[in-house]
């Protein structure tokens, strides 16, 4: 995948719609250099939002449990993968998905179409391709799901040169936590196009949900284990990419150690920087599969690492 030069940005904003009880997608634009600079966005990179300057919601939107966190200054900026970014003549249109979980998250909800934003990126290393691969499975846990959905669409639009058989996991502890506006009907979900934004890219997907609300009742990774089980694909042939909670993680470096597949996993550490400086977001590595190891910092040389060399 292509190489692209990072830098501060403006970006408008073009929509920003909900989609769940806590899910929204925003929709920004950016033109000239920011255009340029984001149109090679690799699946996996991300980008810093700056919404120091963006309102509160109105009191009575705010949910309860984020009623003291709102009040809280966004002094740092907030790192987001995106869904999509569709490179037109002029202009770069980058889609997020997310979720509110704190002050600065609770703040994006006010965005609306026509507000400035500053971005910084294309930040972070993003996904890789290994030689010989000739399936790739995407195994979601929770809101991992943005830079999955767009390494879908990338290996969809490359399918001439990748020629992969893509598959998705997607898992969450209960059905509303699963970060998508709706799923397929029964017909759609026996043939496993369960999901219409994977749908859309001609990837099949399983759902798993802990308390068995929709899906496969238990781990995405053990919908996965039984999967690859049944499959009896060679583990030679197969790659997976995973962005989730760390302990999925810890599970996921775990099974595809067992199964002796190649395996790269995107890490969503708490970031300050960004850009390597201030050692917020340490990665603790193994040194070529040895006992040694160093840390790598999540923003810089990630955040996508092998599964092979993270000490979870
Ligand atoms: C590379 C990267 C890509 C990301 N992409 C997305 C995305 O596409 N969509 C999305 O909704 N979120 C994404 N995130 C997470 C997002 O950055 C945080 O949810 C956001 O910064 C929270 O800000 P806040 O002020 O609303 O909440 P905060 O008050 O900062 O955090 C609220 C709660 O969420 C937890 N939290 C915050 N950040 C993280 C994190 N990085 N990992 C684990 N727990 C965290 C905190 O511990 C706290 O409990 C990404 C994070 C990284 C590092
Ligand atoms: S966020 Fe500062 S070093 Fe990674």
């Amino acid at each position: 995948m292509s190489e692209s030069v990072k830098g501060v940005f403006k970006a408008t904003a073009s929509s920003n719609k909900r989609i769940g009880k806590r899910f929204y997608r925003l929709r920004i634009e950016l033109v000239a250099d920011g255009a340029k600079a984001f149109a090679d966005f690799n699946p996996g990179q991300f980008a810093e939002l700056d919404l120091s300057h963006t309102a509160l919601p109105p009191e009575e939107s705010i949910p309860e449990d984020l009623l003291d966190a709102a009040e809280r200054k966004i002094l740092l900026r907030r790192p987001f993968s995106f869904t999509n970014v569709t490179a037109e003549k002029n202009r770069t249109i980058a889609e997020l998905l997310y979720c509110v979980v704190g002050p600065a998250t609770l703040r994006m909800t006010t965005i609306s179409a026509g507000d400035s934003l500053s971005v910084i990126g294309p930040l972070g290393n993003g996904f890789s391709v290994p030689e010989g691969k000739k399936t790739a499975l995407l195994v979601v846990g929770g809101m991992g799901v943005p830079p999955l959905l767009h390494l879908a669409k990338h290996f969809t639009a490359n399918y001439q040169t990748t020629g992969l058989d893509v598959i998705a996991f997607a898992g969450a502890k209960t059905a509303n936590q699963l970060p998508f506006e709706s799923r397929l009907d029964e017909i759609s979900q026996q043939l496993g196009f369960s999901l219409p934004e994977f749908a859309k890219y001609g990837v099949e997907s399983l759902i798993a949900t802990d308390d068995g609300s929709a899906g496969y009742h238990g781990f995405v990774t053990d919908c996965l284990a039984e999967w690859l089980s049944k499959s009896g694909l060679p583990a030679k042939d197969i790659i997976i990419y995973s962005c989730g909670p760390e302990s999925m993680l810890a599970r996921m470096a775990e099974l595809a150690k067992d199964k002796n597949i190649d395996c790269q996993l995107s890490l969503e550490r708490r970031m300050a920087c960004g850009i390597g400086l201030c050692q917020s977001c340490a990665v603790e590595c193994r040194v070529n599969g040895s006992n040694e190891t160093v840390y790598k910092m999540c923003c810089k040389d990630g955040p996508v690492f092998e599964s092979t060399e993270v000490v979870f």
